[in-house]
């Protein structure tokens, strides 16, 4: 796999400049602790968790949960993810007549009947349980499932309980579900046995520069000094997926550097845009819009705060702004450094600082909550 592929990474080898963080993730998995991978979208989660799977070949399951809003949608993914590989699909489907519910075939499991996903969610992790080895299940955007969080926990705490040797790893940025799942409060089946939490960073400016020069070499294409610094100085900054695109557009599509960056960069706002409706579709637009535009600009917090105020249309106090600031931290999208605040992702910077009004959700909400 050449690295201006643009799928997610599966295996370490193709893995580029995270070695600490797979070596790591790795040690945890080994050690039975249970993992949160966070960070932004392209900066590599995915590819992170499947190339550790695949280097420590425990039987399980890989369940991607993007748009996944069920727990009937989780024991879907579950039982395509426990299928895929024939030898533990051949385990499952001998432990599995014991089971009511499952038919099992050549293909491996499915289920019989209607059956009540949070029951046959458990049964499944129960059935992976009964293997001899340590197993490994990873849901990639846990976030995803936030709505089911009380039945999703009862169930996680359960395995925990009575199936030591299955190890969970969850991607997801710190909202919703990752969030609860990291600081359970005392109700919570996960009390005092919290996932630990590694935060996926951008690269830096030197790994940035080799992984373009390296992805080059391999496409036996050059990519001039002059285009290579654009590149790196513009708002692809160090995010593994807008490096690998842009390297894509000039190898694969053959476009020129500039195209390429150009090309990149509109493709990245399109996703930023997104992205931001699809916060926006959760959080009074009115406030969250023009706090984003505050922070674009640099603004100070007094300014933040008169920002926020004309858009809610009347003076707000400092425990709005702070609200509206933190929920803009935890979904990845400002950071506080320094003493100020920053839009995390220079793709969504771009976006918001050229876009005259809120991206337009999807089911034209976006305001009021
Ligand atoms: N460490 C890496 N080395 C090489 N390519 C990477 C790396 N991390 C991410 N990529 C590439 O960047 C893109 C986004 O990666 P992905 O793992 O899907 O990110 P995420 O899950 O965080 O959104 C993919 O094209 C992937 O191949
Ligand atoms: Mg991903």
């Amino acid at each position: 796999m050449s690295l201006f592929d643009l799928a997610p990474k599966e295996s370490s080898s193709a893995l580029f400049g995270r070695d600490a963080e797979a070596k790591e993730l790795t040690r945890l998995v080994e050690a039975r602790r249970w993992v949160v991978v966070l960070g932004p979208r392209m900066v590599g989660k995915t590819s992170l968790v499947k190339a550790v799977r695949n280097r420590l070949k425990r039987p399980g399951a890989y369940v991607n949960l993007w748009g996944v809003r069920s727990v009937q949608g989780l024991v879907e993914g579950l039982i395509s993810g426990l299928n895929e590989s024939a030898s533990l699909r051949a385990r499952l489907v001998r432990a599995a007549r014991r089971v009511d519910g499952f038919t099992a075939g050549p293909s491996g499991l499915s289920l019989a009947a209607p059956r009540a996903p949070l029951r046959t969610a458990w049964d499944l992790l129960d059935l992976l349980g009964t293997e001899k080895r340590d197993c490994l299940v990873v849901l990639d955007e846990v976030q995803e499932l936030s709505a089911t969080s009380g039945a999703l926990l009862r169930l996680l705490g359960n395995v925990f309980n009575t199936r030591p040797n299955i190890v969970f790893v969850f991607t997801g940025s710190l909202v919703g579900l990752s969030r609860t799942l990291l600081e359970p409060t005392m109700a919570s089946p996960l009390y005092g046995r919290a996932p630990v939490a590694m935060s996926l960073g951008p690269f830096d400016r030197g790994t940035s520069a080799k992984f373009l020069a390296e992805g080059a070499t391999e496409q036996r294409i050059s990519i001039p000094p002059a285009a290579m610094e654009a590149a790196l100085d513009g708002p692809l900054d160090g995010t593994p997926g807008w490096l690998t695109l842009y390297g894509n557009h000039v190898a694969v599509r053959r476009l020129s550097p500039d195209q390429a960056l150009q090309e990149t960069v509109r493709e990245g706002k399109k996703v930023a845009a997104a992205e931001l409706a699809s916060f926006l579709a959760n959080h009074d637009a009115r406030l969250y819009w023009p706090a984003l535009k505050a922070i674009a600009t640099g603004a100070s917090w007094a300014s933040v705060r008169d920002y926020v105020s004309r858009g809610a249309g009347g003076r707000v106090n400092d425990g709005t702004v702070l609200r509206v600031l933190r929920a803009l931290e935890s979904s990845y999208l400002v950071r506080h450094a320094e003493g100020r605040y920053e839009l995390v992702d220079p793709m969504v910077l771009a976006y918001v600082l050229e876009a005259g009004r809120a991206p337009a959700t999807a089911r034209g909400r976006g305001v009021l909550r």
